[in-house]
């Protein structure tokens, strides 16, 4: 009964804390810190229907060249866990005879002090770490990302004057 006392008392002053801290908040508009709910905190709204994935299977170009690329095909069902992992019965290197996908790159098999190894290496297990399908979906976010060979041509542009 004690602890519960005490939990509770915690509790009042998590939530008194998270009070004051909405009450700082007040000056950011609304639309900007929830983004992703959208509705009042005691409202269950419905949630969007689900977009399909993008599975056109034609490879993105990358922004820059270390970007791990995006993944354009669905990986629906595909088990990603410590026993299997379905992603490399088609990437890694003695399936791509079969499966005509892209080998994981030589990267895959370094480990961080660059050694390379017969097996994957552990730090590039967990795929969709790094990799992800695509939505066609509406940015929530703007991005002013500007791809390098942009930033050199306008260098040259303004050398030139
Ligand atoms: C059934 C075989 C198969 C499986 C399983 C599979 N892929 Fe692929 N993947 C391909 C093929 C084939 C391509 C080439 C483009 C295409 O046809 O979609 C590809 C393309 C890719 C690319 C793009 C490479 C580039 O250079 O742009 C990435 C990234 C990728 N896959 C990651 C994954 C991940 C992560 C998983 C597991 C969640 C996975 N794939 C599972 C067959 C597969
Ligand atoms: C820690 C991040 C990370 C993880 C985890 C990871 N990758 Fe990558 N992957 C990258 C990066 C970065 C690149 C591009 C640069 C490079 O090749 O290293 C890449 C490149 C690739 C490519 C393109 C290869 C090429 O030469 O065009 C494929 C295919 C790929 N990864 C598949 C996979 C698969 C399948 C897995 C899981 C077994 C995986 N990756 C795990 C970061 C990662």
């Amino acid at each position: 009964m004690k602890t519960f006392k005490l939990v509770s008392a915690f509790s009042v002053l998590a939530f008194s804390t998270l009070m004051m801290t909405s009450v700082t908040a007040a000056s950011i508009p609304e639309d900007r810190i929830d983004t992703l709910r959208q509705a009042p905190i005691n409202v269950e709204p419905t949630p969007p229907a689900m977009q399909a994935v993008l599975n056109k299977d034609i490879k993105e170009m990358r922004n820059y060249p270390m970007q791990p690329p995006v993944i354009p095909h669905k990986i629906d069902g595909y088990q990603l866990d410590l026993k299997v992992n379905k992603c490399m019965s088609c990437h890694a290197r003695h399936r791509t005879g079969d499966s005509q996908a892209p080998m994981v790159s030589v990267t895959h098999y370094m480990d961080r002090d660059n050694n390379f190894l017969a097996e994957l290496s552990p730090r590039r297990y967990f795929c969709t770490q790094c990799h992800v399908p695509q939505l066609d979906a509406k940015l929530l976010v703007e991005n002013d990302f500007v791809d390098m060979d942009h930033l050199i041509k306008a260098n040259t542009e303004q050398k030139k004057h």
